[in-house]
Order: C-alpha cells, then structure tokens, then sequence
C-alpha cells in the first residue's frame, strides 16, 4: 500500500485503497499498524454502504453503541449519525456534537478504543475537524511537570458534559444517566500497544481533578487543555466527501468546528471500536 505522512506528529494517509473491496489480512495488519503509530489513518474516496462500512470497523474490534439511541441508524445501530438534516421534521443525526476538544467516550469506564468516521456528504466551507496527539503533547512537557501530573485523577462526567453542550434540549431520561455514571481516570495515561505516554484530558467533559481545590483544579485543567492542542501538535482535516478516517481514541483528542448549517448539508457516520481496558 501506499502511504503518506499527513503531519510531524499525527496522521497517516493511505493512498489507492478501495475498502468496498475485500481487504487481505496483509492489508489490515499494515493499517493496524499504522494507527497505532501515527493515532490516526486517513483514507480518501471511499463509497460504502453502511454494512461496508460495519464491516471494516468490526476488523478493529466490538462496535459500541451510542446512549443516543434516536441517531442511530436502521439496521445498524453501531452507526451513529452526526448531522444538521431532518426527514419528516425528525433530526437523523446529533447536531453540534462534538465542538469542544475531547476523546470519545471518555466518560466510560473503559472508553473506546478509536471511531471510524465516514463522511458521507458535506459542506464545501467549514465543518473541519481537528485531531491532536495528546502523546506528542505529553511527550513536550517538562520533567518536573510530568511528575506533577503522576498520579492525579479527573472525573469523566457525560451528564456535566450534555448540560453544558445541550443547553436547549429535553435532559437526558433516568436510563441514559444510568448508563452514564460520572468516571475517574488518570490524566496521564500509558497506551497499552505502543508503551506511550500521553495526556488523558478534554474541555467539557472533565467536571474536575480529585484532591486539588476547585480553582486549582480548573487553572490546572485549563493550562493542561491549552497546551494539548497548541498548534504543533495538530492536524486539520478539510472533509471531502468518501472521506474515512480512523482515529486511536487513547491517544488523542480532536474537536469539531462549525459550518453554516442554514446553508448546507453534513451527513457523517461514525462508528466506536470497544475499549479493552481501563486508562491507566
Ligand atoms: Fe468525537
């Protein structure tokens, strides 16, 4: 196959690849790798159905299913619709997720190991996203802050996160919140394939950091955000459509950016690969 780098830190491109064809184990091995090297892989016009689609992200792992169970797709509930449209007055996807930097399903226990993204159609102008490698981030930092950071925990919370995030929608039902109880995880946490470090942080879905006072807290969790997603650290992707991308969700973070959506259309499909550990 062949590839290319798409940035110093983050991102590999692989180029000529058609996954509605069948892929040989060969072949996966290589993408396999590549993710866990470069946290994220890219691969450009792509036309898969949504069983295709199902199918390449169940060579990774498990497929999670998303607690917004009404932007999933029918018959395949492992896709979860990121869209502005509507059919018959109802939203076939979740609008406006995601506009905060953060790792998907954080606030789990065991979060996901990584999200196979598809963009089925989008807008000619805005509606990027950004994708940082909290290893490189980590890795930047200096040795006597390193050690600060040993050892403290953050509490994960999807419930502090929906409030923020959907201010203007009914709240989450009593089941939702039971799946969904508030989390704690290191802020530093260790890949468990690759032995690398990285930062384990996120904007709105860290409530706070166990032990420190509240504006300690907030000052640390700030600074440690800003830092995770300086601009040496971060790749852009300008979607197009048939876009694929693959992302380690151990090891980075990402955010996504607004677009005119009185203007156009996006269609995005994501499916979540199942975490097979605790951060650590
Ligand atoms: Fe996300």
């Amino acid at each position: 196959m062949r590839v290319q780098k798409m940035h110093p830190v983050i991102g590999l491109e692989i180029l000529d690849l058609d996954l509605s064809n069948p892929l040989p184990d060969e072949s996966f091995k290589q993408i396999r790798a590549g993710l866990n090297e470069y946290s994220l892989i890219l691969i450009r016009n792509q036309n898969l159905t949504e069983e295709q689609h199902v199918n390449f992200s169940k060579r990774f792992g498990n497929l999670m299913t998303h607690v917004l169970t009404q932007y999933l797709t029918t018959p395949y509930p492992e896709l979860y619709v990121l869209s502005n449209k509507s059919i018959n007055g109802k939203p076939i996807g979740n609008h406006k997720e995601g506009w905060n930097w953060h790792s998907d399903w954080s606030y789990y226990e065991v979060p996901c190991l990584g999200s196979v993204l598809y963009a089925r159609e989008v807008p000619p102008e805005g509606g990027d996203t950004l994708f940082s490698s909290m290893c490189a981030a980590y890795e930047a930092l200096d040795d006597n802050f390193k050690k600060r950071l040993l050892g403290l925990e953050a509490v994960h919370s999807y419930v502090g996160y929906f409030g923020k995030a959907f201010k203007d929608r009914a709240p989450l039902s009593d089941a939702q919140r039971a799946r969904t109880p508030d989390v704690t995880h290191p802020i530093v946490r260790t890949h468990p394939e690759t032995g690398r470090k990285s930062l384990y942080v996120g904007e709105d879905i860290i409530s706070h950091i166990i032990g420190l006072e509240k504006g300690e807290s907030a000052d640390l969790l700030a600074q440690l955000n800003a830092h995770a997603v300086s601009e040496e650290f971060v790749y852009r992707h300008n979607w197009r459509e048939g876009d694929l991308i693959i992302w380690d969700n151990r090891c980075t973070m990402h955010c996504a950016t607004p677009y005119d959506d009185q203007k156009y259309f996006r269609v995005m499909h994501r499916a979540t690969i199942e975490g097979v550990d605790r951060p650590r």
